[in-house]
């Protein structure tokens, strides 16, 4: 049976039903799943806790949902097609079944090395195919797995690590990217010089020349010799940790967000359905990297729990040339495409000319998430991609909560431009005033909460409870704060306005402002750092650094580019500052705390009225600071 939503009042309804008897509602829908044993308890929860269980004491494995519950039905269909970086390079094409056996045998693999249920094992590999067989093999023995996307440094990858306490990393050699190609496992081998692990497995994809350390780096075409294709999934617990998955907050290093079987499971699957209005046969694509939450629950998880045919993609979007997307579109006659604004406003800048050889007449679904989708972006979208026939989802949700949580169901829920539109069934919003008081009825703008668990919610943040407590649970009594500012329109539509907190948002990349002041500092000559984020036409939003420095025998454009070189080795290239501004102090108040306001307006070239000064240490480092504006 499926749980397709099909009308706008059959939105309405599900929606009501999901908020009057919500234990009724995940019910229902949690037993289309194969379950080893039902749950005695749909839900237990506290938000002071945080303690939240969906699906008490039920017994599963997620990948028995996956494989043995349709392996009858579809097994013959194709799970994953491959489209590598360089589109001469022979595509591929995986079936369930193989996928199947696959998975089954590198769980074999990740056994025969040690590892067991509850141990943790990064996953640092570019978008080929054998990352999703490590996910999933690593669900299958009920290993935690922890993705960091490969674009993240040695530095970042080892505090991750470190943080984890893993015991093993799937990697690869090399990674492919345009017409480069790029050390990956040398990056391992700098992190593990600060970190340890047992084992390191090897995917080799470029064939570049790697050091191999005997004993506890093993190439993964051999360790698959004479493995047995068959398994038996290991049985965990509805609340048993699928994986974790570090984020950037307001402060502090990237916190490890725990997401659990049963919830996640049941929530992915259902979102995915309905948001995207997906059909058996379909051919479903998510230009995101499996490095970010987006790839977990809507390139793998979601989509392969709904039976669906899944387009995994090696490249980048502007490789050979700017048409990419859409020669890979009309390649495999896409039906959903689902991508971020700022890839939208990288190809728009190149004008129609690159759309035009290519019909794009597949596609019925166009998707955005990872920062608000301003109008202009998601009209060129609508128009030039979507060809004015194909409904836009704008989807709202976070590292946290696991699935989407504010979006339309294609075709169903009247657009709006840059709108998000209506919560899922299931989740509960509530906007609320800095006094944490709930603003009801329409035409209201605050700060965005939910009020109610959602299954695929963030359960911990690995090792450090009290800090998921404090980030989440804290500032507004008795909800989860999402971070985000956010407005009801008259029609009750949300729009979301971005974050009112120091996290930026940079190509859809999230990032803590401390984060990376923390990586400026680490310059030797750097005294002190200030980083803000200021609105940027292709990425949304650029980074803008304020820094003072010991300038002695040293150019500034030298030391701009050192403190650009320091900020990729510690956090990785995403987070390397666009702008970056010498400055002799920074605007702080008596009590020391800098005056971020003053500096966001600088950047974004705001001049006068900066709003009340009176309360500066010395105002006249203001003054220095819009003269050398950059
Ligand atoms: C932050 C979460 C969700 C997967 C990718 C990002 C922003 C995300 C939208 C959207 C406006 C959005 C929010 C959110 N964001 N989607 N459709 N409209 N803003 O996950 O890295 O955890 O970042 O991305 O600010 O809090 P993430």
């Amino acid at each position: 049976m499926s749980d397709r939503i099909h009308t706008l009042s059959g939105y309405f309804h599900e929606y009501q039903k999901s908020v009057t008897e919500p234990e009724k509602f995940w019910a229902r829908i949690a037993d289309s799943f194969h379950w080893q044993k039902r749950w005695d308890q749909v839900l237990e929860w506290d938000f002071e806790g945080p303690d939240v269980k969906w699906f008490v004491n039920g017994k599963l494995n997620i990948t028995e949902s996956i494989f043995e519950k349709n392996l009858f039905t579809h097994g013959d269909r194709t799970a994953i097609i491959w489209e590598p970086n360089d589109p001469n390079e022979e595509s591929r094409n995986i079936t369930y079944k193989q996928l199947y056996k696959d998975v089954c045998q590198f769980a074999n693999v990740l056994l025969s090395k040690g590892i067991q249920k509850g141990d943790r094992v990064i996953i640092y590999m570019p978008m080929i195919p054998e990352a999703a067989v490590a996910m999933l093999a690593c669900a299958r023995i009920g290993a935690i797995h922890s993705v960091v996307f490969a674009g993240f440094s040695a530095s970042a990858l080892a505090d991750r690590i470190v943080d984890c306490e893993a015991k093993a990393i799937l990697t690869s050699d090399g990674n492919f990217r345009g017409n480069k190609k790029i050390a990956v496992k040398a990056v391992v081998d700098e992190a593990l010089e600060k970190s340890s692990v047992d084992t390191v497995i090897v995917c080799k994809r470029t064939g570049q020349d790697v050091i191999m350390k005997e004993g506890r780096d093993y190439w993964w075409s051999e360790c698959l010799e004479g493995i047995s294709t068959d398994h038996k999934a290991e049985t965990v617990d509805s609340e048993d940790p699928l994986f974790i998955l570090y984020t950037s907050g307001s402060t502090g290093k990237p916190k490890g967000v725990v997401h659990t079987t049963g919830g996640y499971m049941v929530y992915t699957k259902y979102s995915f359905e309905n948001v995207f209005q997906y059909s058996p046969g379909d051919v479903y694509w998510c230009t995101a990297d499996i490095g970010w939450i987006t790839g977990h629950s809507y390139i793998v998880y979601g989509p392969l729990l709904a039976g669906a045919t899944t387009l995994m993609f090696e490249g980048v979007p502007t490789f050979p040339d700017a048409g990419r997307f859409w020669a890979v579109i009309d390649k495999y006659k896409v039906n959903q495409f689902y991508t971020a604004p700022t890839a939208i406003r990288a190809l728009q800048a190149h004008g129609t000319e690159p759309i035009e050889p290519y019909s794009l007449d597949s596609l019925k679904v166009l998707g955005s998430v990872g920062e608000p989708i301003n109008e202009e972006a998601w009209r060129w979208y609508y128009t030039h991609i979507g060809k004015s026939r194909c409904p836009i989802v704008d989807t709202w949700w976070q590292t946290e909560t696991g699935g989407i949580m504010v979006s339309p169901i294609a075709g169903i829920t009247p657009t709006k431009p840059a709108y998000a539109t209506l919560p899922l069934p299931g989740v509960q919003l509530c906007i609320v005033n800095a006094d944490g008081k709930e603003l009801t009825g329409n035409s209201v703008e605050g700060n965005l909460c939910i009020k109610f668990p959602w299954p695929s919610m963030i359960r911990t943040t690995w090792g450090d409870h009290d800090r998921c407590k404090q980030t989440y649970f804290s500032t507004y009594k008795g909800m989860y704060f999402t971070g985000d500012g956010v407005k009801r329109d008259h029609d009750g539509y949300y729009r979301i306005l971005g974050r009112v907190d120091d996290v930026i948002n940079v190509s859809g990349h999230r990032m803590g402002t401390a984060e990376v002041e923390n990586a400026i500092n680490e310059h030797p000559l750097v005294i002190e750092s200030a980083v803000v984020g200021y609105p940027h036409e292709v990425k949304g939003q650029g980074i803008y650094a304020y820094v003072i420095c010991d300038m002695t025998n040293r150019t500034e454009e030298n030391l701009v580019n050192e403190i650009k070189d320091t900020v990729s080795k510690i956090i990785g290239p995403i987070a390397k500052p666009d702008k970056i501004q010498v400055v002799s102090g920074l605007p702080k108040t008596r009590s020391g705390k800098i005056m971020r306001r003053i500096l966001r307006k600088v950047a974004e070239g705001v001049t006068e009225n900066l709003g009340d000064t009176s309360t500066l240490l010395d105002p006249e480092v203001v003054k220095e600071i819009i003269d050398g504006r950059k």
